[in-house]
């Protein structure tokens, strides 16, 4: 029985995946992003963890299946709650907050720079100079996708 059901999930796995690649070679769903504005492209990294060209962006430690800010952080930035991990809101108006970011439950943590920011992003280091747990990724963006990635952070309410 257990080989029938293995059989069965492969078949299934394999249907999803010629259903996909039709949708993706019929441009239903795209691969690659029309995004103009910095606030658009950094959208598309935040959604895709994929530049616009739809290269994924390298990043070392974190999850190893292929993971967005928005699958970790939700689509808002605004965190989530999983059995796995959970991830604070990455806003820019909650990270810059004056009063510090509110944090997971509802104390208060540090006010972060864009400069703390970018190195949170990138080498997992929070604004106190503590690392960051394993979830959260290292992302190595170029200066030009790290702009994008701010631009759209901001626009976030
Ligand atoms: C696999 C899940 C995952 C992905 C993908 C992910 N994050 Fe995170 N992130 C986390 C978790 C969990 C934390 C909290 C880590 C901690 O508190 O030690 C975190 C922390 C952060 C922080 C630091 C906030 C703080 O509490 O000081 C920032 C900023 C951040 N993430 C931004 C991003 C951005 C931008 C992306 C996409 C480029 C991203 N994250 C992708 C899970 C993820």
């Amino acid at each position: 029985m257990k080989g029938k059901g293995l059989l069965l999930a492969g078949l299934a796995f394999l249907i999803i995946g010629i259903v996909g690649l039709a949708l993706f070679g019929s441009g239903i769903v795209p691969l690659v992003s029309a995004a103009n504005t910095p606030a658009e492209r950094g959208a598309w990294i935040f959604r895709t963890g994929a530049d616009p060209n739809g290269q994924p962006i390298p990043y070392s430690s974190g999850m190893m299946m292929r993971a967005s800010c928005a699958g970790c952080h939700g689509v808002d930035g605004h965190g989530l709650r999983t059995p796995m991990f959970v991830s604070p809101n990455v806003t820019y108006r909650n990270l810059t907050d004056p009063a510090g970011m509110l944090e997971l439950g509802s104390t208060r943590g540090p006010t972060y720079t864009d400069d703390q920011i970018r190195r949170a992003v990138t080498q997992g280091i929070d604004a106190e100079g503590e690392s960051l747990t394993w979830p959260m990724p290292r992302w190595q963006l170029t200066d030009g996708e790290w702009n994008d990635l701010l631009a759209y952070l901001k626009t976030l309410p």
